[in-house]
């Protein structure tokens, strides 16, 4: 595939004239850097105290958000399907960063789901909206039954949650919403387009309800990934090899060159972002779309 970009000049990459076997990765270049600051370096955000439900964090990019607002100081209640797989990630953030961390195991698009995840964590202070993105699937192969399953799943589902949280949130005078959504809600996405309408449909409802919570101290935003080094990534760099015959890196490495920054992005990056919104900081800061892309919008605005 020819790159859209050539990988502009970067501090990270400083590895061009390597080998590819003798490259760095340069996400772990950028993790190396985030976890050089010792915490009395990093930035304030107010919330040490602060509860925060982060829905489907067990891993990816809800994992980086709960991560990040433990290290902020916020107790944590994690959600995920996979029991083991929770327990040992709540184990891993409270012992590192000291503070409480509970999890549901709970399919977060089913009410049941969304029962225990709130009896779990009843007044949060902070909602991560995330879930599994619809399978990639062309729009002719979407029955009635699959296009209402992603509905539920980025729409009815960040909706219902948000509407259960805010009346707390509006009491107190403080609360923070956060939707994890897609880079395709500003860009069709060949496969995408149940993601994409979903998620537009949830951006513009929540565009609405979020400046009637304004005056109470309560924002509500969106954060938008580009192209993320998580397990969803790595499924369809699979498919594309198994389809294609190019080897995986080969796959992995067409698809980071289409990126100006010529990576893809961290979830622990992506975390620090979700944080820094949840934070007293960025109160003035509502109803926005968050672009995380590396440069890969090809737009001023
Ligand atoms: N990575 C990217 O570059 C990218 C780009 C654009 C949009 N997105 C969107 O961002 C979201 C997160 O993506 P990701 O890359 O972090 O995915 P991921 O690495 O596959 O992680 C998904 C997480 O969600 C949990 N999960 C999935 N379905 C769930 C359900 N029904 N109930 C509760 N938990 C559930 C998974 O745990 P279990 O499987 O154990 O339940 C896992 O913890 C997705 O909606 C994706 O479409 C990602």
């Amino acid at each position: 595939m020819t790159p859209r970009w050539a990988p502009f000049p970067s501090p990270y990459r400083t590895d061009f004239d390597k080998k590819d076997s003798d490259k760095t990765d340069p996400a772990d270049t950028i993790r190396a850097l985030g976890s050089s600051l010792k915490r009395d370096e990093r930035m304030d955000l107010g919330l040490a105290g602060k509860t925060a439900l982060v829905c489907a964090s067990s891993r990816g990019l809800g994992r980086g958000c709960a991560e990040a607002l433990a290290e902020a100081g916020c107790d944590i209640t994690l959600n995920g399907r996979d029991a083991e797989t929770l327990k040992a990630v709540g184990e891993y953030i409270s012992g590192k960063y000291g503070v409480a961390v509970n999890h549901v195991v709970a399919d977060v698009s089913t009410g049941e789901g969304q029962k225990a995840l709130l009896a779990a964590c009843p007044q949060p202070d902070i909602l991560v909206n995330n879930n599994g993105g619809p399978p990639r699937k062309d729009y002719t192969e979407l029955d009635r039954e699959a296009i209402l399953a992603g509905v539920i799943q980025n729409f009815v589902t960040p909706v219902e949650l948000a509407k259960a949280v805010l009346p707390g949130m509006t009491e107190r005078g403080f609360g923070r919403i956060v939707n994890i959504t897609s880079m395709s809600v500003k860009m069709p996405l060949e496969g995408l387009d149940l993601s994409s309408g979903a998620r537009a449909g949830l951006t513009a409802f929540l565009a609405g309800v979020c400046r009637q919570v304004a005056p109470h101290g309560v924002t509500i935003n969106n954060i938008l990934p580009g192209k993320f080094d998580t397990d969803r990534l790595k499924g369809g760099f699979e498919r594309t090899a198994a389809a294609t015959g190019q080897t995986l890196n080969a796959v992995k490495a067409a698809s980071a060159a289409e990126i100006p920054a010529g990576r893809f992005g961290t979830p622990e990056e992506f975390g620090q972002t979700c944080a820094f919104l949840c934070s007293v900081h960025a109160g003035y800061i509502t109803g926005q779309n968050i672009l995380l892309d590396g440069g890969l919008y090809p737009a001023a605005f």
